[in-house]
């Protein structure tokens, strides 16, 4: 039985030092262009992994709600996808692995036979998945991956000669504009053989006012998490932002179907984070950009298929079809 955590590139413990270089030079990069932003990969540090499992229990937060709606009534087709011998299920940011729970439990009772390959940047959410899944499940094969989406695809390759099921759900795939998703999933593709499956989860475009709401909760609980990205900076980077002087704000761009996530200085201030050596200067009702959430029409999604290798197999709903599921197949009609 094994079940490990494997560290890979940037986050390998004795490279930890070079990951917090590439966060000092994300930031400075980010804050040094006229549109300032900080890359939304940076949000997932212990508190903020602990924050966003805090949205996902929030009231206007529908899309975990709506997927784990999706994946219950929807399992045994799911679990039909899964094949006779011994397959990967690979899951691209997993976080604590509370959907992935539901489904691995499912699969175990009905002795199906995987080995369960989680891959996440946050070294802390996978670190406490491990934990929870050991404890739950002795007899689970598992090994997880610290590594960011792209070098996990790279890992992939080589590594075992059994068909592969990934996961990547929580509308993760939300976070990349429409050009970068399309270039995840071609890059995807391109790792995987024929007949292999991937499940995406996407939300689906619906009343602006509901998406709104979802990302302006009452309890400004994403307001914490998106804030949070600022004390990050202090935290590891000596940065001295005093976060009463920034507000968050959501909105959401119709034409592009992104719910677009600001952190907006309320006044003239400087700056100083130490690890940079830099000061910073932001003009009252500057904005810093923190994350994209894209929602999608059913047709991107089939379009974003076609154009990436696959073959929509099917779209698996909740009841109020907030958000979809969709299970694709890599298609390589010319692979040996
Ligand atoms: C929004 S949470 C979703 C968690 C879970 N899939 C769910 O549906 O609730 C995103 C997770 O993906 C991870 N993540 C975000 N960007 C990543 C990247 N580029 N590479 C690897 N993991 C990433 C984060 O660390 C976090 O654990």
């Amino acid at each position: 039985m094994t079940q490990s955590i494997l560290k890979l590139d940037s986050v390998d413990v004795s490279a930890l030092e070079s990951y917090r270089e590439k966060f000092a030079l994300d930031v400075l990069t980010g804050l040094s262009e006229p549109r300032k932003s900080i890359p939304s990969i940076y949000h997932y540090d212990a508190e903020g992994s602990k924050l966003f499992n805090k949205i996902t229990e929030l009231p206007e937060y529908y899309p975990t709600r709506c997927e784990i709606e999706t994946l219950k009534r929807n399992i045994a087709q799911i679990a039909g996808y899964m094949g006779s011998e011994t397959i990967n299920l690979i899951e691209f940011g997993p976080g604590d692995g509370g959907k992935t729970r539901i489904l691995v439990e499912y699969f175990l009772n009905k002795g199906l036979e995987f080995q369960y390959i989680p891959i996440d940047i946050s070294y802390s959410a996978l670190d406490d998945l491990h934990q929870r899944f050991k404890k739950s499940y002795p007899k689970l094969e598992l090994k997880g991956l610290v590594a960011d989406y792209f070098s996990g695809i790279k890992w992939l390759n080589n590594e075992y000669d059994r068909k592969n099921v990934v996961l990547f759900l929580g509308s993760n795939i939300g976070n990349f504009n429409r050009a970068k998703s399309k270039l995840f999933l071609h890059n995807l593709w391109n790792h995987l053989n024929d007949g292999d499956i991937v499940i995406i989860g996407f939300d689906l475009k619906k009343d602006i006012d509901l998406l709104l709401r979802a990302y302006n909760d009452s309890r400004g609980v994403t307001a914490d998490f998106n804030l949070n990205l600022l004390q990050r900076i202090n935290r590891e980077l000596a940065g001295e932002f005093d976060i009463s002087n920034f507000r968050f704000f959501a909105t959401y761009d119709v034409f592009s179907g992104a719910v677009e996530s600001y952190l907006v200085s309320i006044q003239k201030q400087e700056v100083i984070i130490g690890e940079i050596g830099k000061s910073f200067h932001f003009d009252p009702w500057e904005p810093i950009h923190t994350e994209y959430s894209y929602k999608y029409l059913e047709s991107d999604i089939l379009s974003l298929a076609k154009n990436t290798g696959f073959i929509l197999k099917e779209n698996l709903y909740d009841e109020k079809r907030y958000f979809v599921n969709s299970v694709w197949e890599v298609n390589k009609p010319h692979a040996s």
